[in-house]
């Protein structure tokens, strides 16, 4: 995607001067209704937010957006449709990059115009994930609505083909998903404050961003049927075979989060059922020495 973009990019600019950025590339709906919810998130949208879990339409500050994408066309990309939420005097901006510390992201800025009544404004830059420099885009965006409430900034939009000249066909929408926002004095878009970064997510799944559950059921098929005599006290002294050592330190992940990365840890995850597999032989094995 990134050298698509950055050839289309390139090929435009010649053709543009820096002070005369065309909105051609932007077609706006004609219908002002903008309304983010958490609703479907996880499940029919992507979401992502700061702080966690914060909700668009309640009364916190929330900087949030939401991803669905249609089924890729293998030329074509997907269509994906944004909407992006949060508080500022200046803009917010979602942007998608394939590595957030290296190459460009892809940034869409939803603003208000200070200089013109708080009105709403809407571009596209790119930004060097290096030195943070915003480059006007002319990244194609259509179904553009907006609006501004004092600080409060909303839109939405869709980006058409997203990715359509990208090769990397398996992973060709998954993508780290920045928030940010900045100054904005009608004229000049001050530098991208990143708020949040995603881990890689695939824009396709919508609960790509959804942290694992714990399931114990699916790792322990025992669990339905061997049921613990509940108050059959634990033999106390039959000695167990004294060469088993129990894995004392075999960190259980306290919490149901997985680690930050998104590849499954396989060491970790094969030694748990290694361990539950241990530790139920050892029952086993006391409770045959007390029969
Ligand atoms: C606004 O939307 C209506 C219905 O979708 C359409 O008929 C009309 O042409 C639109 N107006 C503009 C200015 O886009
Ligand atoms: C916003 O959308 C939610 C459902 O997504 C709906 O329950 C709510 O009534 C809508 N609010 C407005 C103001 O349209
Ligand atoms: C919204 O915030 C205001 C003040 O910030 C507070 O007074 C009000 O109770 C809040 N309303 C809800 C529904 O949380
Ligand atoms: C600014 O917007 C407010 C609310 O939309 C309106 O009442 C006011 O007249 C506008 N002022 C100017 C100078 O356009
Ligand atoms: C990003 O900025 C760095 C440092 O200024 C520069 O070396 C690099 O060429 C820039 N990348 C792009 C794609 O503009
Ligand atoms: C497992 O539990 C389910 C629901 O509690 C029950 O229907 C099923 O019979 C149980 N299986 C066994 C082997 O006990
Ligand atoms: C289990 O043990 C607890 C305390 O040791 C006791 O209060 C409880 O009644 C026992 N339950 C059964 C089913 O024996
Ligand atoms: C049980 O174990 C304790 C401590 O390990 C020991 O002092 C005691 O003698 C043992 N009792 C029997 C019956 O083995
Ligand atoms: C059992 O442990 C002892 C020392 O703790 C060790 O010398 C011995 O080799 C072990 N045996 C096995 C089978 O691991
Ligand atoms: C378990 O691991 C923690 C750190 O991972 C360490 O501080 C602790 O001493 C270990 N405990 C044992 C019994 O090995
Ligand atoms: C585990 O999660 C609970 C609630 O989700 C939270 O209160 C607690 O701080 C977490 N503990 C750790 C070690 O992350
Ligand atoms: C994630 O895994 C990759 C390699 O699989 C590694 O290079 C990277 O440092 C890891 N990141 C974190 C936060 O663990």
């Amino acid at each position: 995607m990134e050298g698509g973009l950055i050839v289309l990019a390139a090929a435009l600019l010649l053709f543009l001067s820096p002070e005369v950025q065309g909105t051609a590339h932007l077609s706006f709906s004609n219908n002002t209704q903008v309304n983010i919810t958490r609703d479907g998130c996880g499940v029919s949208k992507l979401c992502v937010e700061t702080p966690n879990n914060c909700d668009p339409s309640g009364n916190s500050s929330c900087l949030f957006a939401s991803a669905v994408s249609s089924v890729p066309v293998p030329p074509y990309g997907v269509d994906l449709s944004v909407e992006l939420s949060g508080e500022s005097a200046g803009y917010i901006a979602v942007g998608l990059t394939a590595n957030a510390s290296e190459g460009t992201s892809m940034l869409v800025i939803c603003a208000q115009n200070s200089s013109d009544n708080g009105t709403f404004f809407f571009r596209t830059m790119q930004r060097n994930n290096t030195d943070n420099m915003l480059t006007p885009t002319e990244t194609r965006v259509k179904e553009i609505r907006g609006m501004v409430n004092g600080n409060m900034i909303k839109c939405e939009f869709t980006v058409p083909n997203l990715n359509a000249s990208n090769i990397r066909s398996s992973e060709a929408t998954t993508f780290s998903v920045l928030l940010g926002n900045g100054s904005f004095d009608g004229s000049v878009l001050g530098a991208f404050n990143l708020l949040f970064g995603s881990k890689p997510l695939d824009l396709i799944k919508p609960d790509s961003n959804v942290p694992p559950t714990a399931a114990p059921t699916t790792t322990a098929p025992i669990s339905n049927t061997t049921i613990m005599p509940s108050n059959t006290t634990m033999p106390s002294n039959t000695t167990m075979p004294s060469n088993t050592t129990m894995p004392s330190n075999t960190t259980m992940p306290s919490n149901t989060t997985m680690p930050s990365n998104t590849t499954m840890p396989n060491n970790s995850g094969a030694l748990q059922p290694h361990a539950v597999l241990l530790l139920l032989s050892v029952l086993t094995l006391s409770v045959l020495l007390r029969v």
